[in-house]
């Protein structure tokens, strides 16, 4: 026995010497690096630039380059935030109460004021339906994240706003592409809307108002879109960022159903006119208790992975959401007069057919490729655009939506007036009467 023992002892030993000296061989370490981004860098794709980056840019040097492609209504300097909401947060950071971590889904009290901010008879919020978010980017990547596993499918508008399908794939969801009709002001084709719903449908989005099209839903319309999720038990993310920011009355979604659950993402970027803020939220709405609590804990788990909402700028968001009804009015009017400035001037463009918006901050216009045969398509176009004309229009591939371009319409009004006279010129020189225009087929058919 003790025999034994010893010769075991000995091979323990000699085991043990031989790990600690070649520690790779006796656990099959690897041998040389080899570091690669991961499955989920990889399939992070944006196509906006994705398309942008490949394009040829290269402004003409005798004109001033002109960018109707940024929604950020920031850029030109025109449209500022109000004194109120400056003052906000100059005393949020003065206060020194806001400079350390906040809960992961908000303070309570910020969390109160969003939900007092959008409540509503028809849909009552309390601070608990309220998370606050880093942006509305993050309240979208929240939304898609509880509600979807990797194998199932989102509805997402299209032409939409891309990082629905950058998130989602990047998570293994497929995105199913929804028709937005331009001959029916971009009404959602809802026959094709409900074909695509199968049984690993886990989640509609619905952008109103949209981007890209400016677009803006009648009641009736969202009526009919609620209809749709009820009847396959879908539910709803509407992207509400542009909430308010429209010429007409827009309800929200929430407020039509109470028995479809909605997670509505909203945010400071576009109606304060402070993207950088990076501050947003989602708006839980529930009252069939759908979600119930799994979903509710789900927003909290995934809120912790990385907190979210900048903490200055919660303390200050009460005091930013009571901004004067006359600064919200402003930015309206002037995006409704810049719009129609816009429309105007691009509806007698030959080969140009312009869509008017009534919401958000952008146009669509769309191009009768058979009529510029210089150019393959909208990459094409916008990219000689540039060449010829320093305006930078986003070719409306970049959401899928061929043969049209998307405008922003923040710019000051002497430059959309520029831009537009640029754009004419531009086409009438390219623009060519097609030998049978009688025959055509309509190139703006989708
Ligand atoms: C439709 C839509 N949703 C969400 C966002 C993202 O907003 P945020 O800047 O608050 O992340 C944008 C930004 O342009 C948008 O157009």
């Amino acid at each position: 026995m003790d025999h034994y023992f010893i010769i075991y002892s000995i091979y323990l030993e000699l085991f043990i010497v031989y790990s600690v000296l070649y520690p790779a061989k006796a656990k099959s370490r690897r041998q040389r690096w080899e570091v690669k981004p991961s499955d989920m860098a990889n399939n992070t794709l944006n196509p906006i630039r994705a398309i942008v980056d490949g394009m040829k840019l290269t402004p003409n040097p005798d004109k001033p380059m002109i960018a109707l492609s940024i929604g950020d209504p920031t850029v030109f300097g025109n449209l500022p935030t109000d004194e109120t909401v400056r003052q906000a947060l100059k005393d949020a950071i003065d206060s020194e109460k806001y400079n350390g971590y906040a809960p992961s889904v908000g303070y309570l009290k910020s969390r109160q004021a969003v939900a007092n901010f959008y409540s509503c008879p028809e849909a009552p919020l309390e601070a608990e339906d309220v998370i606050l978010t880093s942006g509305c980017s993050q309240a979208i990547d929240l939304a898609i994240s509880v509600l979807c596993n990797p194998g199932d499918n989102i509805l997402v508008p299209c032409p939409g706003f891309s990082l629905y399908k950058t998130l989602a794939v990047s998570l293994g969801i497929e995105v199913k592409l929804y028709n937005l009709l331009p001959e029916k002001s971009w009404e959602a084709d809802l026959q094709h809307m409900e074909s695509l719903i199968d049984e690993r449908t886990s989640c509609l989005i619905v952008t109103n108002p949209s981007n890209p099209c400016g677009s803006v839903f009648s009641k009736e319309h969202l009526q009919k879109i609620l209809n749709v999720a009820s009847r396959h038990c879908v539910p709803i993310l509407a992207d509400e960022i542009y909430t308010d920011l429209v010429r007409c009355t827009s309800p929200s979604m929430a407020s039509l159903s109470s028995s479809v659950p909605i997670l509505s993402c909203g945010g400071l970027a576009k109606r304060w006119l402070v993207p950088g803020w990076r501050m947003g939220w989602i708006l839980i709405h529930d009252r069939n208790n759908i979600f119930g609590s799994e979903i509710r804990q789900g927003l909290v788990k995934l809120s912790q992975r990385i907190l979210g909402a900048c903490s200055v700028v919660q303390g200050a968001l009460e005091g930013i959401l009571n901004a004067p009804q006359s600064f919200y009015n402003n930015t309206i009017s002037f995006l409704k007069s810049n719009s129609q400035i816009c429309f105007n001037e691009l509806s007698t463009v030959p080969g140009l057919t312009p869509i008017m918006p009534s919401g958000a901050m952008y146009l669509m216009v769309g191009i009768d490729m058979g009529h510029f045969p210089d150019f393959k398509n909208d990459v094409d176009f916008t990219e000689a655009l540039v060449t010829e004309q320093s305006v930078f229009c986003l070719p409306a591939s970049a959401f899928e939506f061929p043969n049209y371009f998307r405008i922003v319409v923040t710019v000051p009004e002497h430059l959309m007036v520029e831009a537009c006279g640029r754009i004419r010129e531009f086409c009438q020189r390219h623009y060519r009467p097609r030998s049978s225009d009688s025959s055509d087929s309509n190139d703006l058919d989708q």
